[in-house]
């Protein structure tokens, strides 16, 4: 489907929960965010029924988000529906791979295309500060079984934050060995009281990806490596925004996702589907339709009818006016 501005639409990013074995400081509370009721959720039989809508009208690729989407019960069986749907052609998850040893199986299984892994850090303390509850052995361990299970690509997603990581070459020598995609993403303001050190995301701790890639190359050659180049065909299979480098040779590649420095709204190519039923056409902007009641009382046109008003409110872009009232786990990144 194509939106008011010409893009082809045909990715829809799915929250099944905004619940988290995480709590990442800059993505929720410490007392985590108010839990939605058993009922406002949708079932997966809901979420089935509107891929279904969604395939019909265009879309091609779902990805599941959360929260954690891991901890829902049922993903596993609706990863089997969602693959099986005619007109889908991946199904992929971004998780925080705590989950990953014990499902990764039964999820290639089911259809699993692939899963991006986010990793903030390589530090065990700094791991136990950012993630307030988990260790760093835990997500290490699902990068693993990811790779073990022969997904392909494994992408990691590592939030670049001034005041927080700082190792990025560590992270980018990762991809040298094995066929791992690390992408640093630029800190956004999402979420209204989010920030790296509870008091509000500020520009301080953004470090745009010109910047990011400079001081990686930096150390490198102080380390008697060669540079990142572009990775041109190397790129890994993805419908993200990601520009993606290469250290000759590597098996993996680094990639950089600019939502800040470098916006990519002239190929956004997506709609997202919150975890009660709301349908955003653009990460900032808190505009949402509401699906749900046309899921519980409506026909499919009334599905497909919410689907292409929110196709319709697509924004061309995000005008620099951004930020959200919801927190990034209650949308799905
Ligand atoms: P690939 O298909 O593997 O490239 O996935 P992806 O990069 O689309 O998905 P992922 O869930 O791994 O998201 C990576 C980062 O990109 C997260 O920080 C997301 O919040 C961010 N992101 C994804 N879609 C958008 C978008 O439409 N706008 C903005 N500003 N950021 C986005
Ligand atoms: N800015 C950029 N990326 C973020 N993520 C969570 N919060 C933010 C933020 N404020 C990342 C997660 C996950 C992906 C879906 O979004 O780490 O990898
Ligand atoms: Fe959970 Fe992801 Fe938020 Fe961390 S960033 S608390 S893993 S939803």
């Amino acid at each position: 489907m194509k939106d008011a501005h010409g893009r082809t639409i045909d990715y829809l990013r799915i929250s099944l929960t905004d619940r988290c074995n995480f709590r990442c400081i800059y993505c929720m509370p410490d007392e985590g965010v108010a839990q939605l009721s058993h009922s406002d959720i949708l079932r997966m039989e809901e979420i089935e029924r509107l891929v279904a809508v969604a395939a019909k009208l265009g879309v091609r690729k779902i990805r599941l988000t959360g929260g954690e989407p891991l901890v829902r019960k049922g993903v596993v069986g609706l990863v089997e529906k969602i693959s099986a749907t005619e007109g889908i052609d991946n199904v992929s998850i971004t998780t925080n791979g705590v989950l990953l040893p014990s499902m990764v199986d039964d999820l290639k299984a089911a259809g699993l295309s692939r899963v991006n892994i986010s990793l903030d850090t390589l530090d065990e303390e700094q791991f136990k500060m950012i993630t307030r509850c988990g260790q760093l052995e835990t997500t290490m361990a699902g990068i693993e079984a990811a790779l073990s299970a022969g997904l392909d690509p494994v992408k990691i997603n590592c939030v670049a934050v001034k005041s927080l990581n700082q190792d990025f070459l560590g992270f980018a020598k990762m991809t040298i060995d094995r066929p791992l995609h690390v992408r640093f993403i630029e800190y956004m303001p999402v979420g209204k009281s989010a920030g790296a050190d509870g008091t509000g995301w500020g520009k301080r701790d953004v470090i745009p990806s010109e910047e990011l890639l400079g001081i990686i190359n930096q150390r490198a050659v102080a380390e008697g490596m060669e540079p990142l180049q572009p990775a041109g065909e190397k790129r890994p299979e993805g419908w993200g925004p990601a520009r993606y480098f290469q250290f000759p040779g590597a098996k993996g590649t680094v990639g950089f996702i600019s939502p800040l420095s470098r916006h990519f709204c002239g190929e956004c190519n997506r709609l997202r589907l919150t975890a009660e039923g709301k349908v955003r056409p653009c990460l900032f902007s808190d505009e949402e339709y509401d699906v749900r009641e046309a899921l519980r009382n409506g026909s499919d046109a009334d599905v497909e009818a919410v689907l292409l008003a929110a196709l319709g409110a697509k924004p061309d872009e995000h005008h620099n006016k951004v930020g959200t009232e919801r927190r990034m786990s209650q949308i799905g990144g």
